[in-house]
């Protein structure tokens, strides 16, 4: 689960050769940081099964089947990578509920306005961060989910990045997102006193303060603990939201 997560500083990690080769050398399923079986309560309180999905930055990542195998009827993935791409479509020419395209997440112009009623994120914008101009990327990248998502949509991002180097991205007025955090620890994170963490405490979301940090003394169990952002897109006549 955290096959050389530790090298995420790499600038390569927004280039699609640097994904191609990594593809090749490494053509085993794997998903980063998290698998279905721990994301499943956050995507069945925020995700309906009927749900149209845009799975940006998908690898070769088992969690788009694992939503299949649990009810979600319509998955569109993109990645950057078409050797992991042409990999996903032989794998899954049979499972009609999974589609695969090689697409950039920063022009997603292939889709029209308001296409999707979510779109999850896991490592995706995390890469682009680690490349080269990263603030530009990312705005290019979360302009284009803003636009794709409908109306009380929702874009979920499951992220190593905390409040404070995330929030300035995500709360940007354009987008209108109201933004909701869940904090969870890695898979089979063990706390010092050798007990583990019990998963009902992680469903409770965590405040997030006006300058996008975490509440003062809030203590995080797992020091390196991966954040869920819930972002929802409010309508037009929604009131603005801010942080
Ligand atoms: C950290 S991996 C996460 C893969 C998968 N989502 C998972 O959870 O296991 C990041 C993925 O983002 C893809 N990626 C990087 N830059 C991209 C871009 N500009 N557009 C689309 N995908 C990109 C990479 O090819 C890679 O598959």
């Amino acid at each position: 689960m955290q096959r050389h997560v530790e090298n995420f500083n790499s600038c390569n990690y927004g280039d699609a050769k640097y994904w191609d080769a990594r593809y090749i050398k490494e053509a085993g399923a794997f998903d980063w940081y998290q698998r279905y079986s721990s994301l499943r309560p956050f995507f069945l309180k925020f995700i309906p099964f009927s749900s149209r999905i845009l799975m940006v930055g998908c690898g070769n990542a088992v969690l788009s089947e694992d939503m299949v195998k649990d009810g979600y009827e319509d998955i569109v993935n993109t990645d950057i990578s078409s050797v992991a791409i042409e990999m996903m479509k032989k794998k899954y020419k049979d499972i009609p509920q999974l589609k695969y395209m090689t697409m950039d997440v920063r022009d997603m112009s292939f889709f029209q306005d308001d296409s999707f009623d979510s779109v999850v994120d896991k490592g995706t914008l995390d890469s682009l961060m680690c490349g080269t101009d990263a603030p530009l990327s990312a705005a290019q990248m979360l302009g284009e989910v803003s636009r794709l998502i409908k109306a009380g949509g929702i874009y979920i991002l499951i992220t190593y990045g905390d409040p404070t180097v995330r929030v300035p991205y995500l709360n940007r007025h354009g987008y209108n997102w109201k933004i909701t955090l869940y904090i969870i620890p890695r898979p089979g994170f063990v706390k010092p006193d050798g007990s583990s963490s019990s998963s009902e405490s992680f469903l409770e979301p965590v405040p997030i303060t006006e300058n996008g940090k975490l509440p003062a003394g809030f203590v995080l169990e797992d020091p390196e603990s991966h954040y869920i952002y819930v972002c929802q897109k409010m309508g037009e006549g929604d009131p603005a939201v801010h942080l």
